[in-house]
């Protein structure tokens, strides 16, 4: 596990903090206007009351729909701004103030599905791919899986340029983690250029 020091800088940190990500999604959700999709597909995928990480939670809208559609939800975010933000809007949201690179199953527990959306896999750190998917392969139960989701192209300010889906996937692999599904979309649309859906398992 990595210590505060050692951890190295996001590409959100760097420069995507500033995207526009938390006035977007707080207009709209503050307008009554559905920002449940990605929440919607992660929750066909596990049984009732399952126990969910949201990895890279950011504002945590995607936890909270997760734990009011009644799992037992943990957020993992490392932007201070972003989780008193979670914090102010959804006291009843437990959030853990980490990094992916900083969870550990001996804290966090184990998990029947993780979510890494909305962008996470294209702000980590640099060359931090594999490590970052190998941790949260650890923290995965039996069967378990990971959801993922991240612009193809066009993804916001400071993002990973050109992470295909070959790419990833290869990443993937060498973290031991195989590919279920892959869709365009979180509506389960057909495989595109602009966005890819994965659902991973050990294995
Ligand atoms: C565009 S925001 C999306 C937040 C949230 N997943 C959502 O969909 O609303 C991208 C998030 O990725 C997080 N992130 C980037 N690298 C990370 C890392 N190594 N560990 C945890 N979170 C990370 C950022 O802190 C930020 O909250």
């Amino acid at each position: 596990m990595a210590t505060d020091q050692e951890l190295p800088r996001t590409r959100w940190a760097a420069e995507a903090a500033n995207s526009g990500y938390l006035s977007r999604f707080s207009e709209r959700i503050d307008a009554g206007v559905d920002v449940d999709g990605e929440a919607r597909l992660a929750d066909v995928l596990v049984e009732r009351e399952a126990r969910i990480l949201d990895a890279g939670a950011g504002m945590g809208r995607v936890a909270i729909a997760l734990q009011r559609r009644g799992h037992d939800v943990l957020a993992a975010e490392p932007d201070e701004n972003l989780v008193a933000e979670s914090r102010r809007r959804w006291p009843e949201l437990p959030v853990v103030v980490k990094d992916i690179l900083q969870l550990d199953p001996t804290t966090e527990g184990s998990f029947d599905l993780i979510v890494v959306v909305g962008n996470v896999m294209i702000l980590l750190a640099e060359d931090t791919e594999v490590r970052a998917l190998t941790v949260l392969r650890r923290l995965l139960r039996p069967g378990g899986r990971i959801l993922v989701g991240y612009h193809l192209s066009g993804g916001p300010i400071g993002s990973r340029a050109g992470y295909t889906w070959d790419l990833f996937s290869a990443d993937a692999r060498a973290a031991g983690l195989t590919a279920e599904h892959h869709f365009g979309g979180y509506n389960l649309e057909p495989v595109n250029d602009d966005y890819c859906v994965a659902v991973l398992t050990a294995g």
